[in-house]
C-alpha cells in the first residue's frame, strides 16, 4: 500500500467568524473570539496528522477598512492569544514566524509579535506562521525593490523567493478556506502557485480536527502535476 500523501505546508483563511457570530445573534467580536480559541487545537491536530507548517491569514492589509472598534478587538485578541500562546510555543518547540509589515501595528503588539518570534526562532518541531498586517501583492513588490536596493538588475525567481516573508518556508502544499467563499484575497499568491485549493462551507469558529482530516484526504487524493503529465 502507498503511503498517504500529507502536505508539508497548509496555508488557511480563517473565514466566517462574523457570520458565524451573526448567526448567534452575537457581535461579530464573538466569533473572531471563538475563533481564536480553536486555533490552538487546529494547530495541535495539524501536528498530529503530519502537517508541520501551517500559515494563517490573521489581518490582511485590505482589513484596516474595518470599523476601528473591529480592528481594535482582532489585536487585543491577537495581543491575548501570543502571551499565551508564547508558553506552549516553548513547551512544544515549535517556532512562531510572521508575515507581513508589523511596523505598523500598535506597538505593545509589535513588541509581543516580536519577543514571540525571537524566543522561538531556533526551534525545528514544525512553524506556525501568522499572515498580520498580510498582502501578497505588497510582499512581493518589496522583496523586487528590496532586490533592486541591492543593485540587481536581472531579478529570478529565486531572488524573489529569498525576499519574502516566507523565505525560510517551503511553498504552501493546501490551502484551506472555510466558509464557502472561494478566492485567494490576496494570500500568498507567489507561495501557493502550485496549491491545491480547499474549500468548505464551515465556519471557522467551527472548523476542527474532523473537518481538518477531510481536507487532508481529499488533498490525499488530488494528483499534483506540476505542470506535467499524469502521475499514475
Ligand atoms: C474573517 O472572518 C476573519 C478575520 C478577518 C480575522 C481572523 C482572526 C482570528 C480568527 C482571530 C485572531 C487570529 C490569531 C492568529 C490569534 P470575517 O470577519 O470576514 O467573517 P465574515 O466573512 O463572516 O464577516
Amino acid at each position: 500500500m502507498t503511503e498517504k500523501r500529507v502536505p508539508k505546508h497548509i496555508g488557511i483563511i480563517m473565514d466566517g467568524n462574523g457570520r458565524w457570530a451573526k448567526e448567534r445573534g452575537k457581535p461579530r467580536s464573538f466569533g473572531h473570539k471563538k475563533g481564536a480559541d480553536i486555533l490552538d487545537s487546529v494547530v495541535d491536530a495539524c501536528a498530529k496528522h503530519g502537517v508541520n507548517i501551517v500559515s494563517l491569514y490573521a489581518f490582511s492589509t485590505e482589513n484596516w477598512s474595518r470599523p476601528q472598534d473591529e480592528i481594535d478587538t482582532l489585536f487585543d485578541i491577537l495581543r491575548k492569544f501570543l502571551k499565551k500562546y508564547r508558553k506552549k510555543l516553548l513547551s512544544d518547540k515549535r517556532r512562531l514566524t510572521i508575515s507581513g509589515d508589523i511596523s505598523k501595528l500598535p506597538d505593545d503588539l509589535r513588541t509581543e509579535c516580536e519577543k514571540c518570534v525571537e524566543a522561538t526562532k531556533d526551534f525545528t518541531n514544525g512553524t506556525f506562521n501568522i499572515a498580520l498586517n498580510y498582502g501578497s501583492r505588497q510582499e512581493i513588490v518589496y522583496a523586487v525593490n528590496r532586490l533592486i536596493g541591492k543593485g540587481k538588475t536581472e531579478i529570478t525567481a529565486e531572488d524573489i523567493q529569498s525576499e519574502l516573508y516566507t523565505s525560510t518556508l517551503p511553498d504552501i502544499d493546501l490551502v484551506i478556506r472555510t466558509s464557502g467563499e472561494q478566492r485567494l484575497s490576496n494570500f500568498f499568491l507567489w507561495q501557493c502557485a502550485y496549491a491545491e485549493l480547499y474549500f468548505t462551507d464551515t465556519y471557522w469558529p467551527d472548523f476542527n480536527e474532523e473537518e481538518l482530516v477531510k481536507a487532508l484526504d481529499w488533498y490525499a487524493s488530488r494528483n499534483r502535476r506540476y505542470g506535467g503529465i499524469e502521475n499514475k
